[in-house]
């Protein structure tokens, strides 16, 4: 296959806009699935429990197809893109290998805060856009209207536009045509040096890590020697072939094909997204803007019943293998004894993976508070990035003579589209969050009816205020109409405390938080009223305190013990009730001691996952 006959494209979209859907088609209408056949979203859904719950796609899906058009057989390369903000570093490393992307718009629900941002991603990187309108079938599509806000957003030529409905397969033909005409053939000399260019990997248990790789030049062959321009480690290549849909192999990948290859490599670890390979003796520059995966929120995981932890943590490094974005370190904590702290892309990531552990490997875990990698300025000039309360400076260290000087937090640039009608309830959301830098604009479209028009809002956030409950609050408030996404701004100085909780005058190790100082007040106070529900009532009273340094700032106190043994459970369901008294015996054994307090790990439980 000469480059002339391949095309490389993704398909880009706001989340439910209908990307599996598209994907699907095209491959029936390829012959690469039969109808009866399930299609990748099928077989995606298949294989994550997760994602068939939440409707989303977690890991992307790559395909290969053949088309016939004028007597020529094009090779059509698709690269799916996974669609959640906390992916969206996966978007943008997927689309490198791509030439085009299909911009799909929901004809119904028009452009989202995603759609504009993986537009400029596709931009950026000087790609060819298709536009395409999905789900005109539905009496509520408005096609002519968001052919025009497409315009209005996008500079997009309302002719260029594809309507098509991916549900019925009306237009998609169109769209197979489209992806031929109009998206550029890749570049790629057969006989420049190899260069290789990695954009995905899985992990399978008998051949080790599968890559995903895109040829930008020279011919790949089974047998051949490649290294990494990162880790300058090398490979044997042992198997390599195309995706149609399920792995093919061939004889070789030539250039600006994308394809599967598996090579001698043990460890996920090495398989670094967006690295090059060349041909070992043949080294070649790296492709440019290769970044390391980034890890923007960190918790920690703890078996529900401690004996449990080598099990758990057994089921963590495997679950990591599938989902190499995810940072794993052991750590202990005196409250719930040995666990893993883990870094995840976004809060979204660590449910998932949370679920995965769950579904999967059957793991019951208490998450402790999610916290973001916080940038501590020392006095002596060096910096430290803080990922876990426990490692937080002190007030006293603060001082003047103490080590810190500063401490830095992570921000985010935000958009939000939302109707006009819901505007002032999302500023308050954002005001309530440390927003800052708001900014608005209509998107009304000339000839809409006036009142439905939406707004797109832009702010500043500190990243530690949307890992917590803001996304479900965006869509409470905006009776779900509000879509929402936001891209990395970099550190800003704040005001962050440590706040520690008490019992008995004892901290709590893996309850500590960092607050920022105006909300310190209104979260330890409802921490400690959290605490003051879960607890159980013991043989003596309990104070329970939230402190910031010295300084209490909120407290209760439980009173002594009834002889009731449910009395420390509130509002549980009958059945929990049950199960508690049932194991008695069994929870006595996995009391924690804290200040000569008993705490069953289930408090835990129940404290962190409300
Ligand atoms: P993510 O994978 O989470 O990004 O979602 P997606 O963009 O892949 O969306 P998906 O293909 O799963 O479609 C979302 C929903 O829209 C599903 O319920 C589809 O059945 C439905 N849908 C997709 N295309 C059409 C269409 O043309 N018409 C109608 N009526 N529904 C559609």
């Amino acid at each position: 296959y000469p480059c002339e006959v391949i095309r490389n494209f993704s398909i880009i979209a706001h989340i439910d806009h209908g990307k599996s859907t598209l994907a699907d088609r095209l491959l029936e209408l390829t012959g690469t699935i039969t109808k009866q056949e399930k299609g990748l979203n099928q077989q995606v859904l298949d294989k994550l429990k997760v994602e068939r719950e939440r409707g989303i796609t977690v890991k992307a899906q790559t395909a290969s197809m053949f088309h016939e058009k004028s007597g020529t057989r094009y090779l059509l390369n698709l690269i799916d893109t996974p669609g959640h903000v906390d992916f969206s570093w996966e978007v943008a490393r997927s689309l490198a290998a791509c030439q085009g992307a299909l911009l799909l718009v929901d004809a119904s629900q028009g452009v989202q805060a995603q759609s504009i941002s993986v537009f400029h991603v596709a931009k950026e990187k000087g790609l060819t856009i298709i536009p395409v309108l999905n789900k005109i079938d539905l009496p509520a599509a408005q096609p002519e209207v968001v052919a025009q806000q497409m315009e209005s957003t996008f500079g997009i030529n309302p002719a260029d536009v594809i309507k098509i409905s991916a549900k019925t397969g009306k237009g998609v033909e169109q769209v197979l045509h489209a992806i031929i005409e109009r998206i550029p053939p890749p570049a790629g000399n057969p006989l420049d040096p190899l260069k290789a260019f990695l954009f995905d990997s899985s992990y399978d248990r008998y051949r080790g890590v599968i890559s995903l790789m895109s040829i930008q030049s020279g011919v790949l062959r089974k047998g051949d020697k490649i290294a990494s321009c990162f880790t300058r480690k090398k490979y044997e290549v042992t198997e390599l072939g195309i995706m149609y849909p399920e792995e093919v192999p061939t004889d070789c990948l030539r250039p600006g094909q994308v394809g599967f290859v598996a090579c001698s490599m043990k460890e996920s670890s090495e398989a670094h997204i967006g690295d090059t390979f060349y041909r070992v003796g043949q080294p070649v520059d790296p492709m440019p803007g290769f970044k390391p995966a980034k890890a923007m929120v960190y918790a920690g995981v703890y078996p529900v019943d401690s004996n449990d932890f080598l099990k758990l943590e057994e089921s963590i490094k495997r679950l990591s293998l599938t989902d190499r974005s995810v940072e794993v370190t052991r750590e202990t904590s005196s409250a719930l004894g040995q666990g893993c702290r883990l870094g995840f892309l976004g809060t979204l990531h660590m449910d998932v993976f949370r679920q995965r552990l769950e579904d999967e490997y059957n793991a019951d875990v208490i998450i402790t508070a999610p916290t973001v990698p916080y940038k501590v300025l020392h006095r002596d000039g060096k910096t430290s990035i803080v990922s876990n309360p426990t490692d937080f400076p002190d007030p006293a260290d603060f001082a003047s003579g103490g080590r810190a000087k500063a401490v830095q937090e992570p921000i985010v640039k935000a958009s939000i589209i939302v109707p006009e009608k819901y505007f002032s309830a999302m500023m308050e959301l954002v005001f309530e969050h440390r927003g800052t830098d708001l900014d608005w604009q209509s998107l009304e479209v000339a000839g809409e009816a006036s009142g439905d028009g939406r707004v797109l809002m832009t702010a500043t956030l500190p990243l530690a205020e949307i890992v917590t409950d803001f996304f479900d609050k965006l869509k409470s408030r905006s009776s779900g109409f509000a879509s929402f996404d936001y891209e990395d701004a970099g550190y800003q100085t704040s005001d962050m405390r440590k706040m520690t909780f008490l019992l008995n005058g004892k901290p709590v190790d893996a309850l500590a938080l960092i607050v920022h100082a105006d909300k310190a007040e209104a979260i330890g106070r409802s921490w400690v009223e959290k605490l003051f529900k879960v607890i159980p009532r013991q043989l003596f009273e309990i104070p329970i305190q939230a402190a910031i340094g010295g300084k209490i700032i909120a407290r209760r106190t439980l009173s002594a013990m009834r002889a009731d043994v449910t009395a420390g459970l509130y509002g549980g369901h009958y059945e929990r009730k049950l199960k508690h008294l049932n194991n008695q015996k069994e929870s006595k054994r996995k009391m924690k001691r804290v200040g000569k307090v008993d705490l069953p790990q289930e408090a835990f439980y129940d404290l962190l996952s409300k």
